[in-house]
């Protein structure tokens, strides 16, 4: 055999992975091979491969293991639509895709070059946690990773996707980067798996309800996508790689957009005239942003809030919003955890923001106050406090109290803020407003009833408009609604060049 041919045959050995049979038994579970996926991924021809036979040869408990080139991680760059990006694709075709010292070492490899180049960073993790023959060595291997994973956070976008078991510390890696995608019923994430769950805490449970991608999508919000299959989960990230910058020195890059008629007349019938009507707010995102531009982020979980990317005019923006069809789109714990992080990964890379606010106020009552809405609310209001990237705001209705402030306000450095003609900007709603201040004079009516509906009635009239908080300054103008898309097609590109100087400091210390 000549040279070139024994590399041949190499290259065609390490290609298999764990073997044919156990690529088909990873077919047969609905799952496709680390290289399959990473095909779908990237774009056709782009892959360069880093480590193809790096080897885990006389390590691990016994020295008559089973060696595989490779080692059970496919590692190298890309590109996704011509960028580059740096990628790792976990084999579980190889002792389960678990992760051995030398198999950390390729993926610290690739992320170090993600670093030192400015080019994001995908995960495709399928893997049975800690490579159980190597002991600690695949421990500090996880420790690795996370720490580098750590030092990237706001360097460059992360993003896992977990297409098999994730279990154990391996969590963590997934956790710490910018967006988690889920596989139905192929992939699930759990501290320990239901067997431990059963020891510690008698609870039965299955993967599926632990740690499922159903489970982590709506009750834990832990994946921010949880897909129908492998290939709508890989279409997913290479979407959401067009909203993003390359790195936190760049912009994210507009696509061509020819201008038109910005006019948007729906939008003046949407916003029902009785205030306590709901609507949905993603019709108002619709009509505002670029036809099917919309990318909605953690569409399952804390849905009272909307979060999610699209483009303006070809310009690629974030958008964070109440949804008034939800609970009022009322704040509480999880809508703001939702859209504090959402905020800080489009602050981080330069993606700027919309907020759009209708929004009776922070969610009331012991449950809420005891898991601490006090410190979870005050996460959006730093994260959008702190954010210096391009701020716009509409209010469409209401703007109620402490959320008002929180929501983009100019207070809080929004840039522009604009206002519906129906918008509510005040302390309260009009009802609980004149319950306590009118309190003494509606029980000495005779007609206790009829004095606070005409109160009420008083108190709308006077308070419950965009008016007063325009006057002052704080909403810039109220608009016709049809004219809003023109507006922020304005204003995001006066906003271009803003810049910015925050006081010097190590890293603030957002409420956690
Ligand atoms: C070595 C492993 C492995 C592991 C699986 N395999 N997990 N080898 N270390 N952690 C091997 C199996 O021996 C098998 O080898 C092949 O991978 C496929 O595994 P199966 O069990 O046949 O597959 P499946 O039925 O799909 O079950 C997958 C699984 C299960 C749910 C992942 O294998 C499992 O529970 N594994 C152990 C998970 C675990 O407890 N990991 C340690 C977590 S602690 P063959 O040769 O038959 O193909 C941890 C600490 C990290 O990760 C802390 C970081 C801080």
């Amino acid at each position: 055999m000549s040279k070139i041919q024994e590399l041949q045959s190499k290259i065609a050995e390490a290609q298999l992975g764990g073997g044919q049979v156990r690529i088909d038994s990873q077919h047969k579970k609905g799952k496709l091979t680390a290289r399959e996926r990473l095909k779908l991924l990237l774009d056709e021809g782009s892959f360069e491969e880093i480590g193809m036979f790096v080897h885990n040869r006389n390590r691990g408990m016994t020295t008559d293991q089973e060696q595989f080139p490779g080692d059970g991680v496919v590692t190298g760059y890309g590109t996704v639509n011509g960028r580059l990006v740096y990628v790792f694709s976990q084999d579980f075709t190889v002792y389960g895709g678990s992760l051995s010292e030398p198999h950390a070492r390729k993926i610290c490899r690739v992320m170090d070059l993600a670093m030192e180049n400015g080019a994001p960073l995908i995960g495709l993790n399928d893997s049975g946690g800690a490579r159980i023959q190597e002991g600690v060595v695949s421990l500090a291997g996880y420790a690795d990773i996370f720490y580098r994973n750590t030092r990237a956070s706001g360097v460059i976008p992360q993003i896992s996707a977990i297409m098999g078991p994730c279990a154990g510390g391996a969590v963590y890696s997934p956790a710490i980067t910018d967006f988690i995608l889920m596989v139905e019923n192929t992939s699930y994430m759990f501290v320990t798996g239901p067997n431990v769950v059963k020891t510690v805490t008698h609870e039965e449970v299955t993967s599926e309800a632990l740690g499922g991608a159903q489970t982590h999508a709506t009750k834990s919000g832990v994946t921010h996508f949880a897909c129908a299959n492998e290939v709508e989960c890989i279409r997913t990230i290479r979407d959401m790689l067009s909203y993003m910058p390359q790195n936190c020195e760049e912009t994210a890059p507009s696509v061509p957009y020819e201008p038109g008629n910005e006019s948007r007349p729906a939008l003046n019938n949407i916003i029902p005239d009785n205030a306590n009507q709901p609507y949905d707010m993603k019709d108002v995102i619709a009509e505002l942003t670029d036809a099917g531009s919309f990318l909605e982020v953690h569409k399952d979980f804390a849905d009272n809030i909307i979060v999610g990317f699209a483009r303006v005019a070809g310009r690629a923006i974030g958008i964070v919003a109440n949804q008034p069809a939800v609970l009022a789109g009322v704040l509480d714990i999880h809508a703001s955890v939702k859209g504090a992080r959402f905020t800080r990964f489009c602050d981080a890379f330069n993606i700027p923001l919309l907020v759009l606010v209708d929004v009776p106020g922070f969610l009331p009552g012991t449950d809420q106050e005891w898991n601490g809405i006090i410190t979870n609310g005050a996460k959006l209001l730093f994260a959008l406090s702190e954010a210096t990237v391009p701020k716009i705001t509409v209010t469409t209705r209401k703007a109620y109290g402490g959320a008002y402030c929180v929501m983009n306000s100019k207070h809080i450095g929004a840039d522009l803020n604009f206002a519906f003609p129906q918008a509510e900007i005040a302390v309260m709603g009009p009802k609980g407003a004149v319950e306590i201040i009118y309190k003494k004079e509606i029980d000495a009516s005779p007609n206790p009833e009829a004095r606070m509906n005409e109160l009420v009635a008083e108190y709308t009239e006077r308070f419950a408009n965009p008016y007063l908080a325009a006057e002052k300054g704080y909403i810039d103008e109220v608009v016709v609604p049809e004219t809003t898309r023109e507006r922020l097609i304005k204003g995001y590109a006066m906003l271009e060049n803003k810049v910015v100087n925050m006081p010097r400091k190590k890293h603030g210390n957002i409420p956690l």
